[in-house]
């Protein structure tokens, strides 16, 4: 009787120990997920995420930040790096099948948050993979933010970087296109009756082009034709030098195709093509074949030289015609030409102005814009 007694009182035992096991166990694992659910609401995070965070021991460094979608869309990921979690937190999910992959790779390449931000807010895919095919570009958020970065160009810029030049000139440079020879990744013109079209050794004229409204200068300035709008403009501007005592006359204005051919050959026979090449034309690469490009001549008619006060007068006058000289001295390697005193280009009163204000070539004013 007592031994019966004895046993149920362990049985009884027993049970109460198993029901507080399974009792602690049932509450433990709520705990977690009630827990979970908790956090959840309050960082937007999913459950999932949460448990990941807490399992990772990172809850604690994320919990004062704000959400961040691309922690969350990472974290689960072979992309994941516990040493990006702060830049994670900061990037700006982007939606795209690339986006974890492409933000792992600029990461790894040194791209820090703010710089993967503007990246994918101002770049395409082409130009990040650009970026990860290329050396870590400490300046890429600078150099983008720049209002005449082109964005095709972006490989070239980087090739073309230096310690010496700042980030204005690389990008006016390229721009131009003298990260490549002369002569070379020559484009077509497009609007070649255009007033601002700019001709130059990587801008080429098509051999039949003809600028329309070509009128003959009045022969009491000279010679040559320009375009409507540059003839009454040149002829305006004689009539002021006059009335200021000084005569200047018209000496070669628009010149055809063929017509710079013969002279660039020419030269070619005499002085060799590296010669040539750094005071003439090819032919389709001269502006006179615009019909908006005036050689000038002093009253002794010849070509102006800088000791001329003819010289002086245009230097301090033409702008306001609309005629800017166009090889300046100091800019050879810029123009691609040696300089030259005579040679006047019209792009219109207001262009003429700013540029004489910048001191800064034609080239590079377009390659700005
Ligand atoms: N002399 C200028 C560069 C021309 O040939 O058009
Ligand atoms: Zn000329």
């Amino acid at each position: 009787m007592a031994r019966k007694k004895k046993r149920k009182l362990s049985i009884k035992k027993i049970s109460i120990v198993i029901f507080v096991i399974i009792t602690i166990s049932i509450i433990t694992v709520n705990f977690d997920s009630i827990r979970n659910v908790y956090l959840s609401k309050i960082s937007g995070y999913n459950k999932e995420s949460i448990s990941v965070f807490i399992e990772n021991d990172i809850y604690k460094d994320i919990k004062n930040h704000e959400y961040s979608k691309t922690l969350e869309t990472i974290i689960n990921t072979e992309y994941y790096n516990k040493n990006y979690l702060d830049e994670y937190l900061d990037i700006v999910f982007v939606e795209n099948e690339n986006f974890l992959q492409n933000t792992s790779l600029l990461l790894d390449k040194g791209y820090s948050s703010n710089d993967i931000n503007n990246i994918y807010d101002k770049l395409t895919e082409n130009s990040i993979n650009v970026l990860i095919n290329n050396d870590y570009f400490k300046d890429i958020t600078n150099i983008i933010s720049i209002n005449y970065f082109k964005e095709d160009k972006l490989e070239r810029y980087i090739n073309y970087y230096n310690e010496e030049d700042d980030l204005e000139t690389i990008l006016t440079y390229v721009n131009i296109g003298l990260d490549n020879g002369y002569y070379t990744n020559v484009i077509e013109i497009e609007d070649q009756n255009n007033l601002l079209v700019l001709v130059n050794k990587y801008n080429k004229l098509q051999n039949d082009f003809v600028p329309k409204d070509l009128e003959t200068i009045s022969s009491k300035y000279g010679n040559g034709s320009l375009r409507k709008e540059a003839r009454i403009a040149f002829e305006e501007m004689c009539a002021a030098a006059k009335d200021d005592g000084i005569t200047i006359y018209g000496g070669s204005g628009y010149r055809s195709y063929s017509h710079q051919l013969r002279l660039y050959n020419n030269y070619v026979a005499i002085d060799g093509k590296i010669e040539a090449d750094t005071y003439s034309a090819r032919a389709g690469h001269s502006e006179h074949q615009t019909g908006l490009a005036m050689d000038i001549l002093n009253g002794r008619w010849s070509f102006i030289d800088d000791n001329d006060k003819e010289y002086t007068w245009l230097v301090n006058n033409s702008y306001k015609y609309g005629f800017i000289l166009r090889y300046l001295e100091g800019k050879e390697e810029i123009t691609g030409y040696m300089y030259e005193p005579w040679h006047y280009r019209f792009v219109g009163v207001d262009v003429a102005k700013e540029i004489i204000q910048l001191g800064i070539t034609y080239d590079e004013y377009v390659a700005k814009k």
